[in-house]
């Protein structure tokens, strides 16, 4: 696949096909314990994130794929076996087509364009530092295109863990998205299940299933993480109304 963790797509033996960001990928291997904590904790917000697995690779697929590498600048390295991170494809992707962006007419008609609200709120919160990225389909028997939130490998500034916030950061590059913002209280349904749905015991829940080796068994570093987004949960509010008067008037449509 494209991107810098250069994923692969595979089949896996629940007959379903996943995107699998792999541990030794060229980024940082907390890019997985970002991409897990990531996809529940937006799912638990009720969000539009694929599925997320524990991907088994085993040492004969490895032995016996030529194609399970990652491209060097000069050459290529093999990819080691283990557990690795996988983002489910929505169906089979000889009949479903996934797109990495629409023109603005497809876009402004996605069916769960709200939800680009929601997101804003998770990435504020996990302080995203990659620009929001969505794929698009076309669910079987639908009309329209659903948006799917990926790639959380960013949030908590990738393999810092720490949080640098600033104004512009979560952002969708196309913030036409944001139209039906006209106020705070446009986000508030967000914040509230912020509040409700992701406390401590469900945080502790969601972190305590990430294979140790995706963090370097690093337990103390994780439970500084934890703690860190159980307190930013109140900060949210005001990191959306730091990005409403940047230059990029993101929400043309704030009274
Ligand atoms: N669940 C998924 N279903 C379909 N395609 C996906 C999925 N996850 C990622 N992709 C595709 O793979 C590409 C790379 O994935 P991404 O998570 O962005 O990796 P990277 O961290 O390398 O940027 C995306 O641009 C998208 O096209
Ligand atoms: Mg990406």
């Amino acid at each position: 696949m494209r991107g810098g963790a250069q994923p692969h797509l595979m089949r896996c033996s629940d007959g379903g096909y996943y995107v699998v960001k792999f541990l030794d990928n060229p980024q940082h291997p907390r890019v997985l314990a970002n991409e897990w904590l990531g996809a529940l904790l937006a799912a638990r917000l009720g969000l539009p994130v694929p599925q997320a697995a524990v991907i088994e690779v085993p040492v004969a697929l490895v032995d016996r794929s030529d194609d399970l590498v990652i491209q060097l600048a000069r050459g290529r390295r093999k990819l080691s076996p283990g557990r690795h991170f996988g983002s489910r494809y929505p169906g089979d992707p000889q009949e479903i087509a996934v797109y990495d962006f629409l023109p603005d007419e497809l876009l402004l008609e996605v069916e769960n364009l709200e939800d680009f609200l929601g997101m804003l709120v998770f990435d504020k919160w996990t302080c995203n530092t990659n620009g929001r990225q969505v794929i698009f389909y076309r669910p079987q028997g639908g009309s329209r295109y659903r948006g799917l939130m990926i790639d959380q490998g960013f949030c908590f500034n990738a393999g810092e863990w720490d949080f640098p916030d600033a104004p512009l950061r979560g952002l969708y590059s196309r913030t036409r998205v944001y139209a039906s913002v006209t106020g705070i209280a446009s986000f508030e349904p967000w914040l509230q299940r912020l509040e409700s749905r992701v406390g401590e015991r469900v945080l502790d829940e969601i972190a305590s299933e990430i294979p140790p080796e995706w963090y370097n068994f690093d337990q103390d570093s994780l439970y500084r993480l934890l703690e860190q987004l159980r307190a930013r949960r109140r900060r949210v509010r005001d990191l959306i109304v730091s990005a409403k008067d940047t230059y990029r008037q993101p929400f043309p449509n704030w009274k």
